[in-house]
């Protein structure tokens, strides 16, 4: 008491926010082990997860690489039919874009399999065709791209960020539907997957990106800036659905509150799409509906 009583407010919040961050962090471990490992929950984060439990580590290592070995015969086959194929990453940050493609390109050959992560863009750039920069990096034949953040930027971060104008969104959302059936119509196979986790979710990843060094990187100040702003992100999110879950390049929702299960129901989605030669079924198994569906699974 005499030692709370010295502190300013401030510090004592901040006291108290460290404890609470750590009993929360205790409390989690400690049900996690005894609670069952398959059974599902009705209390996870805000009800909405159905599984109570991370997946166990050795099996998403044992089907990983079974899913790794099929993504590598299906660059084989893009590469053999001159096939191209665009995958899109999109979701809430720290829905796990990054990790999720690196799981699909770690073992591909970086010959014909190229992660397009573009930055903000640049004064000229902002001033070209708003689709120009995306469509200069689509694919040639014989190429998978993967894109970490896409043309959708302009749909749900730039509007609720305030890095473009309200017409520019409205301009992007008339107009998505038919670059893309474009880019359908030429042959390209396109894929979207949204990636999504829950608030709490988010609130935790971002914590922890504030205190594990390796991830510290990935704080952008558009994650500080998007930490209040989860309604402002549904609303956006509402609206580019509605413009582009079309029947020719449909949404992919992946939950990806567990990562393990998220990247593993990512893989297995696109091996299902595309008959490529000598795609064991068996290996590529199939998606687990309580992870994978379409955009109507969000239900925030
Ligand atoms: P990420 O979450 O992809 O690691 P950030 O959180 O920093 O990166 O930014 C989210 C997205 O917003 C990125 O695609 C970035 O390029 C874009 N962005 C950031 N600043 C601007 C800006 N001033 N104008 C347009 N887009 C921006
Ligand atoms: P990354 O490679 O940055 O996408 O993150 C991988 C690491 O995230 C894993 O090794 C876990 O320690 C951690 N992680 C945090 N939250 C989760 C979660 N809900 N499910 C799976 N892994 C998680
Ligand atoms: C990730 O790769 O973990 C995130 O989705 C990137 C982000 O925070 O925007």
């Amino acid at each position: 008491r005499a030692f709370l009583a010295q502190l300013q407010p401030e510090e004592r919040d901040r006291l108290f926010t460290a404890l609470l961050t750590n009993a929360a962090r205790k409390f989690k471990k400690l049900k996690n082990e005894v609670s069952n490992l398959y059974e599902l929950s009705e209390g996870y984060g805000r009800g909405e997860y159905p599984y109570k439990n991370r997946y166990p580590a050795s099996l998403y290592e044992k089907e990983l690489y079974n899913l790794q070995v099929e993504l590598l015969k299906l660059q084989e086959w893009v590469k053999k039919t001159g096939s191209r194929i665009v995958v899109v990453f999109e979701g809430r940050d720290t829905a796990g874009k990054g990790g999720t493609i690196r799981r699909f390109t770690e073992n591909l050959n970086p010959r014909g399999a190229r992660i397009v992560a573009l930055s903000k863009p640049t004064e000229a750039e902002a001033r070209q065709w708003y689709f120009q920069r995306y469509a200069a990096q689509l694919p040639n034949p014989g190429e998978i791209c993967f894109f970490d953040r896409s043309w959708y930027n302009r749909g749900v971060v730039e509007p609720v960020m305030g890095f473009c104008t309200p017409e520019q969104t409205k301009l992007f959302l008339s107009e998505v539907a038919g670059f893309e059936r474009s880019l359908v119509n030429s042959g390209i196979i396109l894929v979207k997957f949204w990636l999504s986790i829950s608030r709490e979710e988010q609130l935790r990843r971002f914590r922890d990106r504030q205190t594990n060094p390796l991830k510290r990187w990935k704080l952008s100040p558009v994650d500080i800036a998007s930490i209040d702003k989860w309604d402002d992100y549904s609303k956006a999110m509402q609206a580019m659905f509605l413009a582009s879950d079309t029947p020719f390049a449909p949404w992919t929702v992946i939950r990806n509150e567990d990562k393990r299960r998220g990247r593993l129901n990512a893989i297995r989605m696109l091996l299902r799409l595309v008959d490529y030669e000598g795609r064991n079924l068996e290996h590529v198994g199939s998606v687990d509906p309580l992870i994978v569906g379409r955009s109507e699974m969000l239900v925030s």
